[in-house]
């Protein structure tokens, strides 16, 4: 396989790494990548995460795989093993899959490795796509508000939602962002907040329950978020806290956009409701895990409702900024179906 690098995952000198989320923004440590058994569990650990990385991930790592000799059966048993991570971002799936349709058609498993390094170098572009579609919805002195991490860590270039915002600061806009601290692992709070740092962009961490205050006050003109899966109708599935917001932006008429590559639409999902949202471990809401400290804030006994992800209707979407363009969603089936 050849080179590959990006903020969060690289391939050199014959040797997979993850940059390890989950020790962010305390310690920057490269995890070399042995196997797809190591690579599905740093995908449910969250060491890697977001919709596209995950998806490249799980391919880089079958492709790997394919290098250390691995035959048709452990290429088959891997690639379950990786699509069943995590469920509800569609792209693992669609990485696997595009590799394993790659292999059938021609019943070479070179072809897995090709596919790989494609899906790789596909992702950067698919974002410059989104960010200069993005671009032209900004406005120099818009404070825009986002959820979650979407920029350079969860793909292999500049991001999604985030993206947009960093390229249009490159470009001479003056923004502001509201960084939602995204209970319970903290996404925005630890990995935006230090993308946004390296990037130069000014912003200001919020908990996730003060975004209606500043809405109400006129301090936030736009909302960009991601996505983990979009249903063919436009509903889509982003991190859990991601319907609250669009629910505020839409009471206080402020625009609501999605920013996403086409390998995060689903033609095969035809709503929200079909989409499987991950319910995760209670340990994530009765108080903060990591590898530092373990900290309790609840009664241990606490019964706990710990959803990754929910679904956003439609009806609160401004529009999507996909790579092919602005599309409202209604207009989604035309493109994809
Ligand atoms: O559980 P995570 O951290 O993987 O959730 C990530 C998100 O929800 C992102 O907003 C989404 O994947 C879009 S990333 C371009």
């Amino acid at each position: 396989m050849k080179t590959l690098l990006s903020t969060a995952l690289k391939h050199i000198d014959g040797k997979l790494y993850i940059l390890n989320q989950a020790h962010l923004p305390w310690q920057e440590e490269w995890i070399e990548c042995h196997s797809p058994e190591q690579m599905a569990d740093s995908i449910s650990r969250l060491q890697v995460r977001g919709a596209p990385l995950i998806g490249i991930s799980a391919a880089l790592s079958l492709a790997k795989y394919v290098e250390q000799g691995a035959n048709e059966k452990e290429i088959y048993r891997a690639a379950e093993l990786l699509k069943s991570a995590r469920p509800t971002a569609i792209n693992l799936a669609y990485c696997i899959q595009k590799q394993i349709k790659a292999y059938e058609e021609q019943k070479d498993l070179q072809r897995i490795i090709k596919v790989a390094e494609d899906l790789f170098e596909e992702d950067q572009k698919l974002c410059k796509d989104i960010a200069n579609h993005g671009f032209d919805l900004l406005e120099s002195g818009d404070s825009v508000l986002t959820h979650c991490n979407t920029g350079g860590l969860v793909t292999t270039g500049i991001g999604t939602a985030l993206g947009i915002i960093i390229h249009a600061h490159n470009h001479g806009k003056k923004l502001h962002v509201y960084v939602d601290e995204t209970r319970p692992l903290l996404q925005g709070a630890r990995l935006t907040t230090w993308e946004l740092k390296k990037a130069g962009v000014p912003y200001t961490l919020i908990c996730d329950n003060m975004a209606a205050s500043l809405m109400r006050d006129k301090k936030i003109q736009k909302v960009i978020v991601g996505a983990d899966r979009i249903a063919i109708n436009g509903d889509f599935a982003n991190k859990i806290g991601t319907y609250s917001v669009a629910v505020l932006a839409k009471h206080h008429n402020i625009p609501f956009y999605v920013a996403a590559p086409y390998t995060t639409v689903d033609p095969n999902c035809l709503q929200g409701s079909d989409i499987i949202i991950e319910q995760r471990n209670a340990e994530e809401v009765k108080g903060f895990v990591s590898d530092y400290q373990n900290l309790l804030w609840s009664c241990e006994d606490a019964l706990v409702y710990n959803p990754a992800f929910d679904v956003t209707p439609k009806e609160f979407v401004t529009a999507f900024i996909i790579d092919k363009g602005i599309l409202k969603p209604d207009d989604l089936r035309y493109q994809f179906l």
